[in-house]
């Protein structure tokens, strides 16, 4: 059984199922581990880890640790919790609509992005006009559907990561700044810090950036040195606001002070880099990476409400979860009814959103598939649901349907 458990209750002879680490870098562990030695613990208190999950059928067994699926249970629960506050009301173009708009949005971010890498390393001061043309369209993009956007730098080669990253971080920035109605000039500084975040990447040798398996120590020191690259090319751009030069220095600094470069705690870290980390983290987990695939879009959520404990500003992280939607899109769910869909667009309620139902436990026989809009029937989600358990990717299915229609 998988049980999790707080790392002070580690002992030699217990298995590790998962380090439960993505809020940082996990680059230097492996992902599962039988504990020999009681010296792992403080090497997993390095990492910032506090809580593990283990596995009692490969190692020994810790009482009144509580099961996974426990935890998971009170996580959903808290997750529903925060989708039935107080309705926000949010202007929603259908999605397929809005993607052809925002493919062009796509294609211009990916050149402003290029062409800023390519100025910074040939030496050259960071140029942020056309940054902020390409940022006054992803607003107006999100603001018109908040998931095209991210949708579509979702679709990425494994090389394009950094490239994707900046532009999903930025959208999911956005995305919130438009949901709390935050004012438009500080809209703009959190949306160019956020695009900007990982420019220092840009001095970080490719052998170590894409590397597919675990980095050394050495390489994994330099690594986190992007962060300062990242400062040191923000300071070099004329206009830019102290807030986004801040959210390249310190969107790695975590909420426990566990994270780098200046291991800040709590309000140290400035509002806008605690923003920045808890978007940073969400699209790095759910992305697919040169050396493992990202988890669901579902999972991501669940990781980011389990870390908001300690990792995170909790306040912050669950307004973050409130402005992406607890069911986004792709994610695979269960209705009252019976029936099991995957999520493929939002209302104004974020308790129901449009779902595809291609199961229905009341029919016999196939099924045919339909869109239900929540908003309009008496039905309503109960859980999510397992993908894998409906032999189905919900992700890629959407992710095909998306290309699909762009290239119509
Ligand atoms: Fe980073
Ligand atoms: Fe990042």
């Amino acid at each position: 059984m998988i049980k999790k458990v707080r790392i002070e209750y580690l002992k030699p002879g217990i298995f590790v199922h998962d380090f439960n680490c993505g809020f940082n870098s996990s680059y230097l562990l492996a992902n599962q581990a039988l504990i020999k030695d009681i010296k792992i613990i403080d090497h997993l208190r390095s990492f910032g880890i506090k809580e593990v999950y283990i596995d009692t059928d490969k190692g020994d067994d810790i009482n009144d640790a509580e099961p996974e699926i426990e935890a998971k249970q009170g996580t959903d629960k808290g997750l529903r919790r925060l989708a039935s506050e107080e309705p926000v009301s949010i202007r929603n173009v259908p999605l397929k609509e809005e993607l052809l708009v925002a493919q062009n949005i796509k294609n211009q971010a990916v050149n402003v992005i290029q062409n800023a890498i390519k100025n910074v390393s040939e030496g050259k001061p960071l140029e942020t006009a056309e940054a902020y043309d390409l940022i006054a369209k992803m607003e107006k993009s999100v603001t018109r559907n908040r998931d095209a956007l991210v949708l579509l730098a979702r679709i990425r080669k494994k090389d394009e990561y950094t490239l994707m990253h900046s532009i999903s971080v930025g959208a999911y920035v956005l995305n919130f700044c438009n949901f709390y109605k935050v004012p438009h000039k500080r809209t703009l500084s959190l949306a160019i810090g956020a695009l900007f975040h990982d420019i220092g990447k840009t001095k970080i040798p490719l052998s170590i950036l894409n590397k597919p398996g675990k980095l050394e120590e050495a390489e994994f020191a330099e690594m986190k040195r992007h962060a300062l690259y990242s400062a040191e090319v923000l300071q070099s751009a004329t206009d830019l606001p102290e807030e986004a030069y801040d959210m390249g220095l310190h969107h790695h600094e975590r909420y426990d002070g566990s994270g780098y470069p200046h291991g800040l705690k709590g309000d140290e870290i400035k509002t806008g880099s605690q923003l920045c980390a808890i978007a940073d983290v969400f699209d790095a987990i759910t992305s697919d990476r040169c050396y493992r695939n990202g988890m669901g879009r579902v999972e991501g959520l669940r990781k980011l409400y389990e870390w908001s404990e300690h990792h995170f500003n909790k306040d912050l992280t669950h307004k973050f979860i409130r402005s992406i939607g607890v069911y986004p899109i792709g994610s695979c769910v269960r209705l009252d009814s019976g029936r099991i869909g995957v999520v493929v667009g939002s209302t104004e309620n974020l308790m129901q959103p449009v779902v595809r139902i291609f199961h229905d436990e009341k029919s016999k026989g196939t099924f045919p598939v339909q869109d239900l809009d929540l908003s309009l029937t008496d039905d309503q989600v109960v859980s999510y649901e397992d993908p894998e358990k409906w032999n189905i990717n919900s992700m890629n299915l959407f992710e095909k349907s998306i290309s699909d229609l762009l290239t119509l």
